[in-house]
């Protein structure tokens, strides 16, 4: 099977997606995973009418970077006129793709007749895909769910429109809008799309690691897999799952490398919204980090150490504290202090990282004492 997708004029040159995440997939999260061979990496869901009216949050989350290899800007909207100037606008800013986003399911976003609300009206949905397209010279794709609900499974019958009207990709989460994120994504119900279309189908929910990408290629005859929660501290887990697909060893990376990964992100967060809210908006990622790392072994002392380190107030001080976090396994070899010396230090307002060293370091004997 070929490692690339074409869409249009556009070769994604792999066959494991990062998928559009807002709060999530902001410009330094897609710099960083498409640094680390990310195939194709989407921006947040952007507002048309918010985006024309140059909202500062909109436009920040359509912003294109220099060194990215693809540009793929996902629209949200509710009017065929407003969808139109998105996608002008989103072409105009350098987008290779534009992707419409009719999955959302939140309900501030299905409440405005946008997201996955479309799927409840076709006949609108194909108006809005048709301006879109219109709009454009660059290829058009739509994410979509299952359908609302169970009972209006309905994702092949709006595919096969959008197809006929010239949409170049679909992207199908194995879920209707009523399960949210609740259940199991259905692989195999993403089948019948596929069978629909000629374009290439993505599969997309519950997409871990390889074997979940080659579980849910097989399920659905999927062109390729998109991965969303599971790039959570891992952006390089796309790149690494598409290595392995094509017979190569699947590794995680060591801990310098990781480091590597979060400060570079760190650095680019920092840059991209300024000191202060950078290191904010960087706060989940770096929580994930921790999380998502094998070490310390125990997963209460990461979360402690990641409650302590989102609430540093100073990148060096975060690239501090995490060096020191990731250096080694001196975890098994701490002197083993008392549950009331940890519980002390528990309770402790610890600003400095070597403070938090030393907090983490009891809390791990605790978990030790403990086990
Ligand atoms: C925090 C969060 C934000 C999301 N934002 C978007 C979005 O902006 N646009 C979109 O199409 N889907 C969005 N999604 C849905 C994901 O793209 C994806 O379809 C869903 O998470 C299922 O994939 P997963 O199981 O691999 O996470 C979001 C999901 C999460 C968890």
């Amino acid at each position: 099977m070929s490692r690339s997708i074409r869409i249009g004029d556009v070769t994604v040159p792999g066959r494991v997606w990062a998928a559009p995440m807002t709060g999530v997939s902001d410009l330094p999260f897609r710099k960083t995973a498409s640094g680390l061979g990310a195939a194709y990496v989407a921006t947040e869901m952007v507002a048309c009418a918010e985006l024309a009216r140059g909202r500062p949050d909109m436009v920040r989350r359509a912003a294109v970077g220099e060194g990215l290899p693809l540009t793929v800007i996902q629209l949200v909207g509710r009017s065929a006129d407003w969808m139109a100037r998105g996608a002008a606008l989103a072409e105009a800013a350098g987008a290779d793709i534009i992707d419409l986003n009719f999955g959302c399911p939140a309900k501030e976003v299905t409440g405005a007749l946008s997201g996955s609300a479309l799927m409840r009206d076709l006949d609108h949905a194909c108006r809005l895909i048709d301006a879109a397209v219109s709009a454009t010279r660059r290829p058009v794709t739509l994410k979509m769910r299952l359908g609302w609900d169970h009972a209006s499974i309905n994702a092949p019958a709006l595919a096969e429109r959008a197809e006929r009207i010239g949409v170049q990709a679909i992207t199908v989460h194995g879920r209707t809008r009523q399960q949210f994120y609740t259940g199991q994504a259905d692989w195999s119900a993403v089948a019948a799309v596929k069978q629909a279309v000629r374009v290439p189908v993505i599969v997309n929910g519950d997409i871990l690691d390889a074997a979940d990408a080659l579980r849910a290629l097989a399920a659905s005859g999927a062109d390729a897999v998109m991965l969303g929660r599971g790039l959570n501290g891992r952006p390089w887990a796309t790149a690494a799952i598409d290595r392995a697909l094509a017979g190569e060893p699947f590794a995680e990376p060591c801990p310098a490398a990781r480091l590597a990964i979060v400060l570079g992100q760190l650095r680019e967060s920092l840059v991209f919204y300024g000191d202060r809210l950078g290191l904010k908006m960087f706060r989940k990622h770096l929580g994930w980090a921790v999380m998502a790392a094998p070490w310390p072994a125990s997963a209460d002392v990461r979360r402690i150490a990641k409650a302590e380190l989102c609430r540093l107030e100073t990148a060096s001080a975060v690239e501090a504290a995490l060096s020191d976090l990731w250096a080694g396994d001196r975890y098994a070899t701490e002197v083993i202090v008392p549950h009331s010396a940890a519980a002390a230090a528990g309770s402790a307002d610890i600003a400095s990282p070597t403070m938090l060293n030393s907090r983490l370091r009891l809390a791990s004997c605790t978990a030790t004492v403990s086990a």
